[in-house]
């Protein structure tokens, strides 16, 4: 059974994330969303929130989990048996931290390839802080993240 990570912040999940998602749905027999807890960093959301709206807006998907950790990627990978790590790349900007990651990721465990999927170009603009910077100025999030989660979003944003 060939099972990859996708691994990031989801800060909160945007339309780009979630088209890598069902693409990837497609290619592998399960894909582990893996939703960084990391304490150095102040998220938004919570990572329980994260997770939650990510099961949310990918309950069509059956070969598709979500989880949060708080270690190594790597470490996340191996404990679901996943060979491969799934990076969505937007612009040359995202390569070169990206390919340094994946060099990185290769060297802690040579067992676990990188994978990387261009995004969908009707959503190479879009980021999580682009979302909340938007959110934060009451602007319209239509098209930028899944429908079903605007109003929780917002609903964030009203405290
Ligand atoms: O959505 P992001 O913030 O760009 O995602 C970054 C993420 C979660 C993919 C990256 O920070 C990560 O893999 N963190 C886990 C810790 C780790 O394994 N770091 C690399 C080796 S030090």
């Amino acid at each position: 059974m060939r099972i990859a990570v996708y691994p990031g912040s989801f800060d909160p999940i945007t339309n780009g994330h979630l088209d890598i998602i069902e693409r990837a749905s497609k290619i592998f027999d399960k894909v582990v969303v893996g939703v960084l807890n990391n304490k150095n960093k102040k998220p938004k959301f919570t990572s329980e929130e994260r997770v939650m709206l990510i099961k949310k807006v990918t309950k069509h998907l059956p070969n598709v989990e979500t989880a949060s950790f708080d270690g190594l990627l790597v470490d996340f990978a191996r404990e679901h048996s996943a060979s491969v790590i799934i990076k969505g790349l937007r612009t040359v900007n995202d390569f070169e931290y990206e390919f340094q990651m994946a060099l990185l990721n290769k060297t802690l465990d040579n067992d676990c390839e990188t994978m990387f999927m261009m995004t969908n170009s009707k959503y190479s603009y879009i980021s999580s802080s682009m979302v909340n910077e938007l959110a934060g100025y009451n602007g319209d999030l239509a098209g930028l993240v899944p429908t079903d989660i605007i109003h929780y979003i917002k609903e964030k944003y009203k405290h």
